[in-house]
């Protein structure tokens, strides 16, 4: 598949990019072309020297939306809504991974607490930009630092929440590529909001016990 990232030059549309790649064409999106060709070039370096072969590409957001069959958001949250009401046409019939969390940074707050989506959440509030597309939430529990490097055995559970079975299975595939995770269908895209509030938990507890990435296994559930 093509996958592309609005964002994938920031930390975790980055380490998204790196994990995604071993099975995928990657495509890295940016306000700026040059600063994507310069991410997809850092990915490929970090990739070589793990003897991985890949297709890394740095395009601008519009560009990889437009090539792309997955898109994941990979912006701060806001700035979401003016990116993708720019590329609502871009975006129409793909699937389109929310990832973002409505943390109170957006206001100058705490990454320790969420500020209200009227929406629900920000899957919902990216699906009523996007009518046209299949809105897949998922990925918000697990941290850039791990992802970014490939030593490191994610170990997470990651919630994958949507209305389109297909689209849902799509997304859960790709969580279940990156090893140590196990994608787990949690339900409709409204129960996201309880997936994206679990985040600043994490990020609580990142600074009290000093790790480098917190994250969510569940029990009694052997899939
Ligand atoms: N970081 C984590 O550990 C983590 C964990 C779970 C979920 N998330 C979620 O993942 C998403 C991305 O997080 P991140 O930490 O990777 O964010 P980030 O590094 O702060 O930003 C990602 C990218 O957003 C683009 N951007 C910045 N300002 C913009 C603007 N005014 N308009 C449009 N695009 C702009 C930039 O790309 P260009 O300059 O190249 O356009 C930047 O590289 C967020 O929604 C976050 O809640 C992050």
């Amino acid at each position: 598949m093509k996958i592309a990232i609005l964002g994938g030059t920031g930390d975790q549309g980055f380490g998204l990019a790196l994990r995604f790649s071993k099975n995928h064409e990657i495509l890295i999106g940016s306000r700026k072309a040059e600063k994507a060709v310069e991410a997809s070039e850092n990915a490929l370096k970090i990739l070589s020297e793990k003897k991985i072969s890949t297709t890394i590409k740095g395009l601008t957001n519009s560009e990889a939306s437009k090539l792309a069959d997955v898109v994941i958001v990979s912006l701060p949250f806001e700035y979401t809504i003016s990116t993708l009401k720019e590329l609502k046409e871009e975006l129409k019939g793909k699937i389109v991974v929310s990832i973002g969390v409505p943390l109170a940074t957006a206001i100058g707050d705490k990454p320790t607490r969420v500020i209200t989506c009227p929406q629900g959440s920000v899957a919902e509030l990216i699906q009523e930009i996007l009518p046209e597309s299949k809105v897949v939430s998922g990925f918000q529990n697990i941290c850039s630092k791990c992802l970014e490097d490939l030593d490191c055995e994610v170990n997470c559970d990651v919630l994958i929440a949507g209305n389109d079975v297909e689209a849902k299975k799509t997304v859960i595939s790709l969580a279940n590529e990156i090893p140590g995770i196990r994608g787990i269908d949690a339900g409709k895209l409204e129960i996201s909001k309880f997936i994206e509030q679990i985040t600043p938990l994490l990020i609580q507890l990142n600074i009290k016990y000093k790790l480098k990435g917190a994250g969510i296994q569940i029990t009694g559930l052997n899939l």
